[in-house]
Order: C-alpha cells, then structure tokens, then sequence
C-alpha cells in the first residue's frame, strides 16, 4: 500500500473509536422529562474535561472522607482526563500523517485507559449523594425484572464488586439487546475499550476469521475486509444509537 492509502486506512480505522468514543452519544442522554445527564459535562465538544464535584469534597463524610475524595478526584480523575486528552490529540495526529503509524497500538491502549478511567470516574461521582437515596419509576420495575427485587440487586452488586480480581469496577448496565439491567466485572477498566462506547461496526482478529485465506497476514485481511464493509448499516445503526 502506497503512504496515502496507509494513511486512509489510519484514519478510517481510528476514526472509528473516535467517533463511538464520542461523544455525539453523550450528547443525546436528555430523558423525556427534559433532564440532562450531567455526565455530559465530561466533554465538552472538543475535550475530555473533568467535571466539578456535584457536592463538597467533604459531603460524603464520614461514609467517604474528604482527603480521600479530594485526592481521587483532584488527581486521579484529573490525569485520566489529561490521558485520555492526549491519546486522542496523538491519533489525530497518526491520522494526519504527522506521527508515524506504529504508534497506533501505544496511544489506542493510551485511550482505552485513560478514556475508560474518565467514564468510569465520572460516572462514580455522580453515583454518589449525601445521604444516599432510593430507586424510583421504570428504574426500580427494572430492578426488579432484571434481578428479582432491589435488595436482590443490591446484594448481586456487592458480591460481584466485592469479587473483582485485583484492581477493577463493579458496574450496574443496561443491555441495549436484552432491554434489561446487568451486572459485570470490570477488571483494571479497559482492556481495551472506553467503557460506555457503543460498537457500530466490528471486525473480528481472532485468527478464526481469517487464518485458512490469510494466514498469519491479518493486515492483508483487514484491508480485504474494508471491500465488504457495511457501513451504511453502521450509520444507521449510529442514528439509532443518538434517537435520531
Ligand atoms: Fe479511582
């Protein structure tokens, strides 16, 4: 392949985790009551940000103390967004041909870290309040659907949380597929996606997909595999992502 088309399949490869990175899907969670996620205010429509506490550092006391909570989210959270800021600044710029390609791998594992660790952290300050407080409307009914009763939920997201291997997430989801609520493990917190990310379109590596045609040659499979790609499923796929 000649540098211009190594170049195009750069960007359109990378563009593609950018683009379901980004963000344009944050920017639909407004409900039917007009209520918008604050977690949008983790980007703001150039960059990763992060986001001012919804409370005092030391509201949470004295179930999570203040020195803890400045820390984690001063720092912490604060080099996640400066990580994730960079990672994608690099891949534009492996993208416009002003780094060199056999960067891609570092900065993807680069956002992958970081932009989960911002999602991820983000997400954690706004599932916490002074005092605590209750599920309510379609929320609690899908407690209960999904996992028997609230307390049955509870219970499941303790243990799981509880369980996780090392450094990781307890995390509470919705299966877009299934129209349920889930439970999972996050162990570290990418390995290797941006956690929120809705896939749109995928090509599967496993060497199953490609070894009888293509040996050990996945480069010549992947560019092969752009010939056949659907992406007019994949946008439409996005506008239904974004209720469009
Ligand atoms: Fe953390």
């Amino acid at each position: 392949m000649d540098r211009m088309g190594r170049r195009d399949a750069l960007r359109n490869l990378a563009a593609g985790a950018a683009a379901a990175g980004g963000l344009g899907v944050a920017a639909s969670a407004v409900n039917a009551q007009g209520w918008t996620d604050p977690f949008n205010e983790g980007f703001d429509g150039s960059e990763f940000v992060l986001p001012e506490l919804p409370y005092a550092y030391d509201a949470l006391e004295p179930h999570y103390d203040e020195e803890t909570v400045t820390i984690h989210h001063d720092k912490h959270h604060a080099g996640y967004v400066r990580g994730a800021n960079a990672a994608m600044e690099a891949l534009a710029e492996i993208r416009g041909g002003d780094r060199p390609g056999s960067e891609i791998k570092h900065w993807e594992r680069q956002l992958a870290f970081a932009g989960s660790g911002h999602v991820l952290h983000t997400l954690f300050w706004l599932g916490m309040t002074p005092g605590g407080s209750e599920p309510t409307g379609d929320f609690a009914d899908a407690m209960e659907d999904s996992f028997g009763s609230v307390e049955a939920c509870r219970e499941h997201l303790t243990a799981a949380t509880g369980s996780v291997e090392a450094s990781g997430w307890g995390i509470l989801g919705y299966l877009p597929l299934t129209d349920s609520l889930i439970i999972l493990q996050a162990e570290k917190h990418q390995n290797l996606t941006v956690q929120g990310v809705v896939p749109l379109l995928v090509i599967d590596v496993w060497e199953h997909a490609y070894y009888l045609k293509y040996q050990n040659n996945r480069g010549d499979f992947v560019q092969a595999w752009w010939e056949i790609a659907n992406l007019e499923y994949a946008s439409m796929r996005y506008a239904a992502v974004r209720g469009m």
